[in-house]
């Protein structure tokens, strides 16, 4: 058996995962062409990936010996899951370990949009400071406002515990929501749980636009959320509006946040992820109210290893210790998998 690792390992993982068998590595921070990556994965067991690696139906077609894909990342729409799952081929991700950092960098995003502190670090080091001004660089109170949160799993719920923490009042929306009215939604005991814990509201995607005077985006991508956020969108936030992702940029039309930006539809934007990644839009980039950050949404060392260490041992415990690792995401290949 040999492995891919697509991207760095922790020297400590390293010797775990190469205990169990050989791997090559092939760094890139962009994703390998088809026929490069098709190249490398032959005679390949296992492949590590991460975010930016496209593992479309081809090249899993392609990669006879596949047994199983780690993702060192939550998001996993990078990868085909359901011809994996036809192929028996195993996919596993990083659930739960990311879910402070991501909660942190959307917050931090947040804090830096509307108490505009790129802007204030420039203008300092920029020598334009002359002394203390009662009106210089006026931000937003974060405190006291209601924060509209797209997407209430696990990175979502971890953001809805700063913002309470920050007194803000929320409402958000879950996946499935999309179209749906007010009255139309149908609460479950977690909404019971949101609402006794922080007095949290689940309300319906554009009752959360209307009423948020931030908008914070935590749903997975798919083909529901793609370019969920979009003109219709944008025209109906608030002007004081401030909007973050740090989820994926494709759920954004961003063509759209632009002309938001740019025609003052709303104040600021705080964004981690983009449309495709490492290209930004022009506009974005000119705007001085849009907070640009490359992707660190989970890069803390901590939070880096966990997710390396997830995907490690997601490995080992299926193919060494023969038992279903519990972060699989189909899972209801396993018992067929095991045969095979
Ligand atoms: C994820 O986990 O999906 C992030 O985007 C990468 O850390």
């Amino acid at each position: 058996m040999k492995i891919l690792c697509l991207g760095r390992l922790p020297q400590d993982l390293e010797e775990k995962l190469s205990a169990l068998a050989p791997i090559e590595f092939i760094d890139r921070t962009t994703a390998l062409p088809d026929a490069q990556l098709i190249a490398a994965m032959q005679g390949k067991s296992v492949i590590l990936t991460e975010p930016q690696d496209d593992l479309n139906e081809k090249v899993i077609a392609a990669a006879a010996d596949l047994k199983m894909i780690a993702q060192r990342a939550v998001g996993y729409d990078n990868i085909n899951l359901p011809f994996c799952s036809q192929r028996n081929i195993l996919v596993s991700n990083t659930p739960g370990v990311l879910d402070n950092a991501t909660a942190d960098l959307a917050f931090a995003l947040l804090l830096a949009c509307g108490r505009r502190i790129v802007e204030a670090d420039s203008y300092v080091r920029g020598g334009q400071w002359t002394g203390f001004e009662n009106d210089l660089l006026l931000g937003t109170e974060i405190s006291g406002k209601t924060m509209g949160i797209v997407g209430m799993g696990r990175i979502g719920y971890a953001m809805a515990k700063r913002c309470h923490g920050f007194g803000l009042k929320i409402i958000y929306s879950r996946s499935g929501d999309q179209g749906c009215s007010d009255s139309e939604i149908k609460t479950d005991d977690k909404d019971h749980m949101l609402a006794t814990e922080m007095n949290a509201q689940r309300v319906s995607l554009e009752t959360l636009l209307k009423n948020s005077n931030f908008v914070s985006v935590h749903c997975l991508l798919s083909k529901a959320t793609t370019e969920l956020i979009g003109h219709k969108e944008f025209a109906l936030m608030p002007p004081d509006c401030i909007f973050i992702n740090t989820a994926r940029g494709k759920i954004v039309d961003e063509q759209a946040l632009a002309d938001a930006i740019f025609t003052n539809k709303i104040k600021a934007a705080g964004l981690d992820v983009f449309y495709s990644e490492p290209e930004v839009h022009k506009l974005l980039l000119a705007a001085p109210n849009v907070v640009l950050a490359p992707h660190i949404g989970s890069a803390t060392a901590e939070t880096r290893h966990a997710m390396a260490n997830l995907a490690v041992t997601a490995v080992v415990q299926a193919f060494q210790e023969q038992t279903k690792p519990p972060n699989l995401l189909n899972a209801e290949i396993w018992t067929d998998w095991q045969k095979s």
